[in-house]
């Protein structure tokens, strides 16, 4: 048996646990000071402990499961489960299966009967990602559950409730597939009591050095590196990409520029190459860091050793006669 001594450090340990997962997926984990970020952060703080249904849209790598975890983690469901499931990677006939369970015999490869991931989620959340691609027959059984609260798994004659809030995203345009009619528009409306709008990458820039400096600990940490820096150029580089792939495509370049740098900085050849074509180089979110005067200079250094005179001064918009004063004055000389 075990002594009250043991049971307050049992407890205390579950204390520590709990603290812990909740941490995690704390606001503080999503990154970022942009005005933007900061107010969906704020957005849903507000509505994390209501029951609503939220809808999350955003192009991909914007954080959408993160804010999904942070919802569920800050509502009075977090001891409950958080159950992401992404539509469109399990194949359509599988997917309500997955969803409803099923009784044993329902199907010729149910041999035993399995519990769907509405019941797994009882008391929590669901995250259904990648929700527009879900097909049409699938969408109607989803609002019936959405409606009723209820579920019957496959081949089952009993419908069980389930009290779930279901959390959903997707990074296409649902309200052009709700105009073209591949989402119904009652399912749409359920699903999205509350939207959350999140920002790309490209709209607020100014988060790029702190999301890349925050990735640079984390993964010098897990490999023991000790990188301490991100060096100027590097840095601009990061900045001026469009970023397609948002924030995940920084994380994955910033963790393969810690393991490919011997040195305790980031340098700009070891970012990829992608980062580095001239379409990305002009952006108008650097002119308001740097001014133009710094901008037109960090221009010339980067690209006159592999451009002509007459090709710099088109590219930068100014005559020859400009480009060769600039140089003068800021003692560019032209690297052979
Ligand atoms: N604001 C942020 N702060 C810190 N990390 C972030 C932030 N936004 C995204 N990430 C990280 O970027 C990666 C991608 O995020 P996530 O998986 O949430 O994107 P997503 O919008 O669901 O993408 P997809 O549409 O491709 O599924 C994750 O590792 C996540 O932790
Ligand atoms: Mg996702």
């Amino acid at each position: 048996m075990r002594n009250a001594l043991q049971e307050k450090a049992l407890r205390t340990e579950n204390l520590i646990l709990k603290k812990q997962i909740e941490e995690r997926y704390d606001f503080e984990k999503i990154i970022g000071e942009s005005k933007s970020i900061r107010s969906s952060i704020e957005e849903v703080k507000k509505i994390a402990d209501s029951k609503s249904n939220i809808l999350i849209l955003g192009e991909t790598g914007t954080g959408k499961e993160l804010f999904a975890r942070a919802v569920h983690y800050n509502s009075s469901r977090r001891d409950k489960p958080f159950v992401p499931i992404n539509c469109s990677a399990i194949p359509e006939n599988l997917l309500e299966s997955e969803l409803f369970g099923y009784i044993k015999g329902a199907f010729t490869g149910a041999v035993s009967t399995k519990r769907g991931l509405f019941e797994e989620a009882d008391g929590g959340s669901i995250f259904l990602d990648e929700i527009a691609d879900m097909n049409m027959s699938l969408q109607a059984k989803l609002l019936r559950v959405i409606d009723d609260l209820e579920i019957r798994p496959l081949g089952g004659v009993q419908s069980r409730k389930i009290d779930v809030r279901f959390i959903t995203a997707t990074n296409r345009d649902i309200l052009k597939a709700v105009k073209e009619g591949t989402f119904r528009e009652d399912l749409y409306y359920r699903i999205n009591v509350v939207t959350l709008q999140l920002p790309s990458l490209g709209e607020r820039k100014e988060d790029i050095p702190i999301l890349a400096m925050h990735f640079l600990v984390k993964y010098s940490n897990e490999i023991g590196k000790h990188i301490t820096a991100i060096e100027d150029t590097a840095q601009k580089l990061l900045v001026n990409y469009s970023w397609p792939g948002n924030v995940r495509e920084l994380r994955n370049i910033i963790e393969r520029a810690v393991l490919v740098t011997d040195r305790d900085i980031i340098l700009s050849e070891h970012l990829p190459e992608t980062l580095k074509s001239i379409d990305d180089f002009p952006c108008k979110a650097l002119d308001k860091v740097l001014s133009i005067e710094s901008y037109t200079k960090e221009f010339i250094l980067r690209y006159q050793s592999t451009h002509s005179e007459n090709e710099l001064s088109a590219m930068l918009g100014i005559t020859r006669k400009s480009l060769w004063e600039k140089r003068k004055r800021w003692g560019l000389v032209r690297a052979k």
